[in-house]
């Protein structure tokens, strides 16, 4: 029986490219993880399989550092843009929780869940480094500051019109 392979030669290439920056290629292990979630939203065990033959360890190697970080999704492609809405303490104080609740009730998900349409995953998130702007959310690479119901939900309706 043939697996079918998962790892592009695009995604070969950009791994191998961090070769000469390492000291060794274990090193390169969490690297290769984020190339293969930029390309497939996600890291399948198949990919784990390949990156470890990449860089001449053994699968388990790479999936102790696979599930060492929350990061990575393993069983389906997360969505084209993940949110992260921070829960720590300043945001929570100042409403970050309800806010999530907000948007888990208008997108019909629950944190760690993806949207019907796969254009958001939406989850919890750890402290954002922007506490004096509490509520915080990181979607995708922009942060979202002083968030309330009515910027989330522009957020929202933003994110349905893109296409
Ligand atoms: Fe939310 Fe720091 S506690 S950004």
């Amino acid at each position: 029986m043939s697996t079918e392979r998962v790892l592009t030669d695009q995604m070969v290439a950009e791994i191998k490219a961090y070769f000469p920056r390492y000291p060794n290629r274990q090193a390169v292990t969490l690297p290769a993880l984020h190339i293969v979630n930029e390309h497939l939203r996600h890291v399948p065990l198949q990919a784990v399989v390949e990156v470890a033959e990449l860089l001449g360890l053994a699968p388990a190697q790479v999936q102790d550092t696979l599930s060492f970080y929350g990061f990575f999704k393993q069983d389906a492609p997360g969505g084209e843009t993940r949110a992260w809405v921070c829960r720590s303490l300043s945001c929570a104080l100042r409403g970050g929780e309800e806010v999530l609740e907000h948007m888990c009730k208008r997108l019909g998900v629950r944190p760690g869940e993806t949207t019907a349409d796969g254009k958001l995953t939406l989850e919890f998130g750890e402290c954002l480094g922007a506490c004096e702007y509490a509520p915080c959310m990181l979607a995708g690479e922009e942060l979202h500051t002083c968030l309330d119901e009515s910027t989330a939900d522009k957020f929202i309706d933003s994110m349905r019109s893109s296409s």
